[in-house]
């Protein structure tokens, strides 16, 4: 796929293997001082998500999943260990790479949206195209693609104050998606959200694995939404217990609730 790239923004190298996953972290580790000690927040990490894979992290509160999400997007960085994402690792080279990489590969959806509340869904949508420099004219019909893949081409002219939860969590995940990055990272999508919402952005995700090939990792506390993934990953106190990962989704909740009180958490 061609990319609009600007002059002004470094480009990072290709991917370097067409079977590199789409994201791969080794054995990364978080620092953090607490009483004068250092404690890891996040521990040994290590796991790698495939092209159009999509993997749920479940753990209760606490046990790092923000942490691992920011590292993993390259808005924070580990103390030890990397993240490669396409290939490329986000620990090297200058701040102004990273967020290139970030820009063109990374999609990051919030649990309060962080929609701008003066401009209208359509410019919320395409905000991340005029950053990196990006044609409007050109990406036009592929943005009116993602506004109905996500059910809210009829709310472009309006305003954020004057959309529900859902429909707010629909239009950050358009935005999100809008520079077509190979990789889209959640933290908690469905937290702020109704029930029948959050069932709703679930399935839009999964919808959008299947028409657009993103691969998603989803973070959250809710058994439910975790139970939609191909995947379940497990943090506790800050490490992944990988040999209780589930494969073969999507489970039945009863799955998840169940592999939880086996794990504990
Ligand atoms: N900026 C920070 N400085 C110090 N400690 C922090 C910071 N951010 C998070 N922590 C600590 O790191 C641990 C993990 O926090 P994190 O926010 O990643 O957890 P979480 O699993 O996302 O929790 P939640 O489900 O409540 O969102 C917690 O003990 C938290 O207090
Ligand atoms: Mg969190």
């Amino acid at each position: 796929m061609m990319r609009a790239m600007t002059s002004a923004s470094p480009s990072p190298a290709a991917p370097s293997a067409a079977a590199a996953p789409v994201l791969e972290a080794r054995s990364v580790f978080r620092l953090r001082a607490s009483d004068g000690q250092q404690v890891a927040i996040v521990r040994d990490v290590s796991f790698a998500l495939r092209a159009g894979e999509f993997a749920t992290v479940m753990g209760p509160s606490g046990s790092g999943k923000s942490t691992l999400l920011h590292l993993l997007a390259g808005l924070d960085k580990p103390s030890a260990g990397q993240v490669l994402v396409a290939g490329d690792d986000l620990g090297s080279g200058d701040e102004e790479r990273r967020a290139a990489v970030r820009r063109q590969r990374i999609g990051f959806i919030f649990q309060f949206f962080h929609l701008l509340p003066d401009l209208t869904v359509e410019e919320n949508v395409t905000l991340p195209l005029r950053i990196g420099g990006q044609s409007l004219r050109r990406s036009a019909g592929r943005i009116d693609s993602l506004l109905d893949l996500l059910g809210i081409a009829h709310l472009r002219g309006r305003l954020p104050h004057a959309l529900s939860g859902g429909e707010m969590q629909r239009v950050s995940i358009a935005r999100a998606l809008s520079t077509q990055p190979p990789l889209l990272l959640a933290d908690e999508p469905t937290g702020n959200l109704s029930s029948k919402a959050g069932e709703e952005v679930i399935a839009l995700l999964r919808s959008v694995r299947d028409k657009l090939g993103t691969a998603i990792l989803l973070v959250t506390h809710n058994p439910r939404d975790a139970a939609a993934g191909d995947r379940v990953l497990f943090l506790h106190d800050g490490a992944l217990r990988n040999e209780s990962e589930m494969r073969g989704g999507p489970f039945g909740v009863a799955d998840v609730f169940h592999r939880l009180s086996q794990l504990g958490i």
